[in-house]
């Protein structure tokens, strides 16, 4: 079910039940439109001109995907220019694409590859002159494989650095041009896909949580691959704002799967569920990036398989992306969310109802290029009144 997560839908939000018909007025002033895509499901050309195979390269070619692989894809590597029209002729205000780390750089470190350079130089320029914003987006779960088997990629502590430099590299050579920044696609997914459940790369798991994983542990390194992907995004973001933001005036942000749960009926046992299972899902990455800590349950329920931030840690996480998100600001790309849906198109978006003895699933679609909206803010509140509350 997850898996349609990673497809990533032009998908319109819906902000008042009953009706399907909108226009831009029911939209904020500032709200941008555009469509999405990540670099491995589009650009094709996987071992050309450098680049080298990421996790997902992997994983596709064990046949993960009933054979389907990214080789070719949309060939956008190739037909940038005819997608780019295309993109134009549907009125797209913003097009977010993804970099692919191992053709930027090769085997994750090192050497930068000039024909990477090019190609997304390319990409970007089309966008402008074609009145489209580029948004771009540093990991679409296509961690270079180099790293995964150097260190176990996500779950070694050596990430940050070698996250940090590629980073570095994308400000420094595209951040002329680009201000919309995105650090991590849905970390929260790619953790519950990749290393509990295991059906997504870089496939580790354990029984009973996932099958078929040949290494791994489900208890513990979805939190440390969550984890290391938190500090990466903060120390890009550190880095962006000591370096880059004063010349480049950019936005760095994070895209979460905003799954969204409502208890079943109005039991106590149900609405601790529900906001359990928020905690868990959606308040896992934006509870560090709000208050600088995980949610007081996970801790508790998890202990000492949670790893503590310390308190340097914990301010930069905490300072890395929603300074000031009790207040609604004008500014775009902070947190990019993408909302929860059930495929029951009678159900309002964003909600799965949970009772006491369960957590749903989310059958997802997604939504981008939104502002600050509604599910951040309503958590943050939620989560500040809990925290009040003690
Ligand atoms: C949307 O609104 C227009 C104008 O009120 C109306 O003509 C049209 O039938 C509506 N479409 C749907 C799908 O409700
Ligand atoms: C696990 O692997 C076995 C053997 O390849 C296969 O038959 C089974 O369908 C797999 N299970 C899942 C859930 O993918
Ligand atoms: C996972 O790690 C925990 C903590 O180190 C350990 O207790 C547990 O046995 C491990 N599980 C597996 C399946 O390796
Ligand atoms: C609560 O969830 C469990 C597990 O999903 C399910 O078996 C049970 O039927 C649910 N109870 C109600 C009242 O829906």
């Amino acid at each position: 079910m997850l898996k349609v997560s990673l497809v990533l839908c032009f998908l319109l939000i819906k902000f008042s039940s009953g009706t399907d018909n909108f226009s831009r007025d029911d939209f904020p002033p500032g709200f941008v439109f555009g469509a999405s895509s990540s670099a491995y499901q589009v650009e094709g050309a996987a071992d050309e001109d450098g680049r080298t195979p990421s996790i997902l390269d992997t994983f596709a070619h064990a046949g993960n995907f009933d054979g389907a692989t990214g080789d070719v894809a949309c060939d956008e590597y190739h037909k940038y220019k005819e997608d780019v029209k295309l993109m134009a002729d549907t009125g797209l205000e913003a097009y977010r694409f993804s970099i692919s780390w191992s053709r930027l750089i090769p085997n994750g470190k090192g050497p930068v590859n000039p024909k990477g350079v090019q190609y997304y130089n390319n990409l970007i320029d089309e966008l402008i002159s074609n009145g489209i914003q580029p948004h771009v987006t540093l990991h679409h779960s296509d961690l270079p494989q180099a790293l995964e088997d150097e260190y176990g990629g996500w779950v070694g502590r050596e990430i940050v650095k070698d996250f940090t430099a590629y980073a570095d590299v994308c400000f420094k050579t595209f951040g002329d041009r680009v201000l919309y920044w995105t650090t991590m696609n849905e970390p929260n997914v790619f953790s519950l896909g990749g290393y509990d459940i295991g059906f997504l790369p870089p496939q580790r798991c354990s029984a009973p949580f996932g099958v078929n994983c040949s290494r791994g542990n489900s208890s513990v390194e979805p939190y440390i691959a969550v984890h290391h992907l938190l500090l990466s995004h903060a120390s890009a973001a550190r880095l962006y704002k000591k370096k880059y933001q004063d010349k480049q005036h950019g936005f760095v942000g994070i895209n979460v799967f905003a799954y969204w749960f409502v208890p079943l009926t109005k039991t106590i046992e149900d609405e601790l569920a529900a906001q359990r299972a928020l905690d868990f899902y959606t308040g896992w990455i934006l509870s560090p990036l709000v208050f600088g800590d995980y949610p007081d349950v996970m801790k508790k329920n998890a202990g000492s398989r949670l790893p503590a931030f310390t308190s340097l840690e914990s301010r930069s996480v905490k300072g890395s992306t929603t300074a000031n998100i009790a207040e609604p600001m004008p500014t775009p790309n902070l947190v990019h969310l993408v909302a929860a849906r059930n495929f029951d198109v009678n159900e309002p978006l964003w909600t799965l109802h949970v009772n006491g003895s369960s957590n749903s699933q989310a059958c997802g679609a997604g939504l981008v290029l939104t502002s600050l909206d509604k599910v951040v803010l309503e958590y943050a509140l939620q989560l500040s009144d809990h925290q009040q509350r003690g």
